[in-house]
């Protein structure tokens, strides 16, 4: 065995969040049902933004109310803000995540702020969350190609995750937001972030675009990370990011981590039947 390595499921999240069909309520709800079957220890299911800028997630205490919490699953959900953050705990959110750019022009589409004014916002968050023992998990979109500004430099990327770490995210997942990376792009990002978090506290989060997620995962394991977001039936996108494609599929992760040897605990049976679901929630 290779060791262990974690998919961390966002597709109830980044998968459906971009879907252009009103998804029920209840068809989340069976989604995330069948993924807590599969295995995964964490599973991104809400996002409490404002619902004028992503109407898909308006539904997210709902899901949070109706799903079966299975035992050892922990139920995540965005959150942009202190609004955000008392919607997620009044729905029992089990861990919640800040979202952040490592680049001007995206930070500014997706949360209309800079990165310095986000890094505010985040601030009375994590100190809530740490009186309480809430996992606050902190993203970085754009780690190597901003959809409005181009190449993004690896010490950018690094200031960003220096700050969400010291301000206690417990994790810090790196975005290839738009799929656009190349292995040799994350390889540097990677160098220059593990200088500042321990690549323990590291994950990989590639969306498909260009077709190389799969071959940024091999970078991202070469260089010590063990932990990939993905979304089952490869679903996903950002509003604010154009042009990009879904998610890296879960069961295309879940199948090249076991065939390199390492242990992901997780059902492929289930997976493969979540990924149907999720395929067929797509508007036709
Ligand atoms: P704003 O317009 O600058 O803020 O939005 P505002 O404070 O002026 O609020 C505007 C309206 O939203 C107000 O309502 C607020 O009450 C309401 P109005 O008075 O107009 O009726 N509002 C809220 N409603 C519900 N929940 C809230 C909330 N906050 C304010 N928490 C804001 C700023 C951050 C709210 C907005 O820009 C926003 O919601 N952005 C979210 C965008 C988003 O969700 N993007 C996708 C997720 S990130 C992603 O996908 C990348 C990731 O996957 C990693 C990767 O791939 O790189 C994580
Ligand atoms: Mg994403």
């Amino acid at each position: 065995m290779a060791g262990r390595a974690e998919i961390f499921e966002v597709g109830p999240r980044d998968g459906l969040q971009n879907e252009k069909r009103n998804i029920p309520v209840a068809e989340k709800i069976a989604l995330v049902d069948c993924l807590s079957r599969a295995g995964f220890s964490r599973i991104e299911c809400a996002s409490f933004v404002s619902p004028k800028w992503v109407p898909q997630m308006a539904g997210s205490a709902e899901v949070l109310d109706g799903i079966q919490r299975a035992e050892g699953v922990r139920y995540a959900a965005l959150t942009p803000n202190m609004r955000g953050y008392d919607d997620a705990l009044a729905a029992k959110a089990d861990e919640i995540a800040v979202f952040a750019s490592a680049s001007e022009g995206f930070s500014r589409a997706n949360i209309n702020a800079s990165i310095e004014e986000s890094l505010e916002r985040f601030a009375p968050m994590l100190e809530a969350a740490r009186h309480i023992d809430l996992p606050v998990r902190g993203y970085i979109s754009c780690v190597t190609d901003c959809p409005y500004d181009g190449d993004v430099a690896p010490a950018q990327v690094a200031a960003v995750a220096d700050r969400l770490f010291a301000m206690g995210c417990y994790e810090i997942s790196l975005g290839d937001t738009l799929g656009r990376a190349s292995p040799d792009k994350v390889a540097r990002m990677l160098l220059a972030v593990r200088d500042v978090v321990p690549v323990g506290r590291l994950a990989g989060h590639f969306h498909d675009t260009g077709g190389k997620a799969i071959a940024n995962i091999d970078a991202a394991l070469s260089l010590g990370v063990r932990v990939f977001d993905a979304a089952a039936g490869g679903l996903g996108g950002c509003p604010y990011a154009p042009g990009a494609a879904g998610n890296v599929a879960t069961e295309a992760v879940a199948e090249h981590l076991e065939r390199l040897g390492y242990d992901t605990g997780l059902d492929l049976a289930v997976i493969r039947e979540a990924a149907e679901m999720a395929r067929s929630m797509r508007a036709e």
